[in-house]
């Protein structure tokens, strides 16, 4: 019997190489993708899947409770996979309460939604709610976020991301919905809208525009390839245990300022200049507010668990995240042209 998977926020970053993955890895399911279409969410991310028999695009909000709850008794979703939400920490802060509808009203009509349709009979079921590492907080000079570390979330982003990771363990609690949650360091690779750092910045050079650096350049990320996450998420919608959490980290932590002088010799190489050339736009511009100084996953329960591990060195993974970027010069015009100019504008004009 065909399952009927739905992936909410299918059109996204991270969802659409999840969407890509479900679709052609699993002909026996049937994926529906539920977007909404933010100024994130773009249906060219999915042309070449976009004709299968086995994929179905639905646009639709998950605040909207009505129609949400309209669309789990249509078609009786058997497995929910919930990457859907307002995903960029500095429109967070400039829009609090877009974060709070979405990412937690939103996840909470979900799990209402999921737990009505199957009366709380949910053999054979499971909602995978997909978090970051930041509902942890931020890290020191030393140690690693596991998955029993407190939740401190420091931003509206990663407060609501909190809410609703709280919300999911307390209907697993409560209604015995069969849960799993998996909590992911930061993802790069093709189809990342530029406004997080590693296209915007590859954008930019390519213009011969500044790279805007926050602070001094000093904080660190822990960088994973998103077709890695991807897989990962694969394996914890197959063979993660109910009620579990598992962190998902690319053990490859790199300072800001470092990994921007890296891309910048990257791109001097790709686009022919002289070897600095790039690296002359960098520019420090004023802090993000109440900006988390480290994030550092341990992904060791993954790893020994489920066997997963990350595939792509992360220098290579740049080289052909920037390729990815040259080659579908299109693409990132379409999606900087119109509302991301005044996105700019606001974010970095007078920083
Ligand atoms: P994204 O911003 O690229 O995509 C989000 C998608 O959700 C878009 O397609 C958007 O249209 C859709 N969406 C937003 N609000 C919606 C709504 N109300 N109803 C329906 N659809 C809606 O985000 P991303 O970077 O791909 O992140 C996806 C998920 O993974 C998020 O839950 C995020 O918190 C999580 N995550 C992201 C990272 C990262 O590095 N990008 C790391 C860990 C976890
Ligand atoms: O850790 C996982 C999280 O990673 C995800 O949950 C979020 O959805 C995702 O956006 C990402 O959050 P970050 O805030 O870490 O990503 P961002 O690309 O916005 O910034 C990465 C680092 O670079 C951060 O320290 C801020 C800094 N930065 C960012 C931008 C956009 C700059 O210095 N300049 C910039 O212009």
């Amino acid at each position: 019997m065909t399952k009927k998977i739905l992936i909410t926020g299918g059109a996204g970053f991270i969802g659409s190489h999840v969407v890509r993955r479900m679709v052609t890895k699993y002909p026996q399911y049937h994926i529906y993708n539920l977007d909404k279409l933010t100024y994130a969410g773009n249906l060219k991310n999915l042309t070449d899947i976009e004709d299968k028999p086995n994929y179905t695009f639905i646009k639709g909000d998950i605040v909207d409770e009505e129609f949400i709850m309209k669309l789990f008794e249509d078609y009786k979703f058997d497995g929910v996979i919930h990457l859907a939400a307002e995903s960029h920490v500095d429109r967070s802060i400039s829009n609090p309460n877009a974060f709070i509808y979405a990412n937690i009203n939103g996840t909470v009509n979900l799990l209402n939604a999921f737990r009505h349709i199957w009366s709380d009979n949910f053999a054979e079921k499971l909602f995978y709610h997909i978090s970051t590492d930041e509902v942890y907080g931020s890290l020191g000079e030393t140690g690693f976020f596991t998955e029993d570390t407190a939740y401190d979330p420091r931003s509206p982003y990663s407060a609501s991301k909190a809410s609703s990771d709280h919300l999911v363990r307390a209907y697993q609690h409560t209604f015995n919905l069969p849960t799993v949650i998996s909590n992911c360091s930061n993802n790069y690779g093709a189809y990342q809208f530029p406004e997080k750092l590693i296209p915007l910045a590859i954008n930019n050079i390519k213009n011969n525009k500044t790279i805007p650096v926050y602070g001094k350049g000093e904080n660190i990320r822990d960088w994973l390839w998103v077709n890695d996450h991807a897989a990962a998420i694969d394996l914890i919608f197959h063979k993660g245990r109910v009620g579990e959490t598992y962190n998902i980290g690319g053990n490859n932590e790199w300072k800001n300022i470092d990994l921007i002088r890296l891309l910048c010799n990257i791109m001097d190489e790709k686009l022919g200049r002289e070897k600095g050339a790039s690296s002359k736009l960098i520019t420090f511009v004023k802090d993000r507010a109440g900006h988390d100084m480290r994030y550092a996953i341990d992904s060791s329960k993954i790893q020994q668990e489920l066997g997963w591990t990350p595939s792509v060195d992360f220098e290579q993974g740049l080289r052909n995240t920037v390729d990815w970027y040259l080659e579908n010069e299109q693409w990132l015009k379409d999606v900087t042209s119109g509302a991301y100019q005044n996105y700019y504008k606001d974010q970095y004009d007078n920083r």
